[in-house]
């Protein structure tokens, strides 16, 4: 098998546990509807929002949490989320249509990212309030709304290229938002469109972990809205963009065992870890270990809301010292947050079937061959490792082997390579050897659990003609599981409809 396993097990909250746990319901749902199949628990979606909400009551903050629309293409997530005083980010012109047709009013929406005319006629159109990238495209918008005589409309400014105080560059560069050292001419532009824009206030979103970097940025925000009252405007609202991240792993220890397994394999000192030799970003030089590690980092105990709420209690240095979340008090300004991979934490699985188990005779892995595309679970694109669970055929979800089966019998773990369905040398599932707690069997479901957030349809193809993946929506009545296609779901579809 090339080793002890190294397990990477799935953090399971109550939902998903209780889903993997109806291997009948997992099987019937991949029979009908075909593998690989991606199941949606809207439920949980409104109970992240609560716990982004009990950290803005924390720290008395108002202000709204607005979705983040583009992790995941479903519109039953979406309509739940309408059912909640939540809003939402969007990020195309069909994101907003989507958005107004799940029921969301203007005011819930706020248009961020790069936007075709279209987009912004249609924002403008229905009073969405609407994050300018630049100065060329806050004078886009000014002149779309005189031209067609369209409301004045709210706008956030868009920044990036913050500094902490020093000399040293904090926060990471970006090809979106105006570089907060240009802040003047595009303030000077604001003050001339007055007429047509009315400006809510400025917001960032950096594509990091680092709480220094976001703290960093949130500095630069509020030195810029003491810049637009000084000259007269009347900004309300920061918005600190999404980047709370998700703790996807379930064991620490797991964690740093199987990194610190993988620096081994690179160095040759242990079996291989991954298909081919491959180091995730390390290599080894004549024996030194060079590169970086490019995964994420799968165990992360402060994500989501606790992230935020760690980020709100942090001190802003180069103004007095204060958590940042008392400056914004202090000034009462709104504080808006955009989550999407985190407000879609728990919020789904993928369910793929095993079509074939390879042994190729020489002791290595298994080839295990799954009717999925790597891009329908694309948790590898993400960098984030974590192991399916295995859903038998004839088990009761359990462990529990099936009679007569020699390899279940003996439940031996196993090492196996998780190829997809394409005619194609790169299709792998993940690169990553995966320890089975046992051999599967053509049939088995492998679950891949927590694919909500970007690893459901973000990159899904239909190369080959294969399908991309169906989906369904899931919630619970009782101790019992109901679902429907995603389509089809409205907070009124569950007995007595959504809270
Ligand atoms: C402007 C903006 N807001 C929010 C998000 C959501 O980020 P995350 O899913 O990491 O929370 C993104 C992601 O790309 C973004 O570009």
């Amino acid at each position: 098998m090339g080793g002890q396993p190294l397990y990477l097990a799935p953090r399971l909250e109550s939902r998903l546990r209780s889903l993997l746990g109806s291997p009948d319901l997992l099987h019937t749902l991949t029979d009908a509807l075909g593998s690989p199949l991606h199941v949606v628990v809207p439920d949980q979606l409104a109970d992240n929002l609560q716990q982004f909400r009990s950290v803005y009551g924390i720290h008395h903050l108002s202000g709204q949490v607005f979705y983040a629309h583009k992790a995941n293409r479903s519109s039953a997530l979406l309509r739940r989320l309408a059912a909640t005083d939540a809003g939402v980010d969007v990020a195309s012109l069909g994101e907003l249509q989507h958005a107004l047709g799940a029921g969301f009013t203007p005011d819930r929406i706020t248009a961020t990212g790069p936007k075709n005319p279209e987009f912004l006629w249609l924002a403008a159109r229905t009073s969405v309030t609407v994050s300018l990238d630049t100065r060329g495209e806050l004078e886009q918008l000014a002149t779309l709304v005189r031209k067609h005589a369209l409301p004045r409309t709210r706008v956030l400014l868009r920044l990036s290229g913050f500094e902490a105080s020093g000399v040293r560059v904090l926060s990471r560069r970006s090809r979106f938002g105006t570089d907060v050292r240009e802040s003047d001419p595009l303030l000077e532009s604001v003050e001339r469109y007055g007429d047509v824009l009315d400006l809510v206030g400025v917001a960032y979103h950096l594509d990091t972990t680092s709480l220094a970097e976001k703290a960093t940025a949130l500095e630069g925000c509020l030195r810029v809205l003491e810049e637009c009252r000084s000259r007269g405007l009347r900004p309300r609202a920061v918005d600190i963009g999404g980047g709370f991240g998700v703790n996807y792993l379930a064991d620490g220890g797991q964690w740093e065992r199987y990194t610190t397994g993988l620096t081994q394999a690179v160095l040759g000192t242990r079996p291989p870890l991954t298909y081919g030799g491959h180091g995730y970003g390390l290599r080894n030089e004549a024996g030194t270990l060079r590169g970086t590690l490019g995964l994420y980092p799968a165990h992360r105990p402060v994500a989501g809301a606790r992230y935020l709420d760690e980020l709100l209690a942090h001190p802003a240095a180069s103004l007095g010292g204060s958590p940042l979340a008392a400056l914004l008090l202090d000034h009462l300004y709104d504080l808006h947050t955009e989550p999407g991979r985190a407000l879609l934490d728990q919020c789904g699985l993928t369910v793929t079937k095993v079509l074939e188990v390879r042994d190729h005779g020489t002791g290595g892995p298994l080839l295990v061959r799954l009717a999925a595309k790597a891009d329908d679970v694309a948790l590898e694109d993400h960098g984030v490792l974590m192991d399916p669970v295995v859903v038998p055929r004839d088990g009761d979800g359990s462990g529990v082997p099936r009679d007569g089966d020699e390899a279940r019998t003996a439940a031996e773990p196993v090492g196996v390579h998780l190829f997809g369905s394409l005619c194609l040398e790169s299709d792998l599932i993940t690169r990553r050897t995966v320890f089975l707690p046992r051999r599967p069997a053509p049939g088995d479901l492998l679950a891949f659990a927590n694919t909500a957030g970007y690893c459901m349809d973000f990159h899904a193809t239909r190369a080959q003609h294969q399908p991309a993946a169906r989906k369904v929506a899931a919630w619970q009545e009782g101790d019992t599981w109901r679902w429907c296609l995603d389509d089809q779901y409205w907070p009124t579809t569950p007995v007595g409809g959504a809270q």
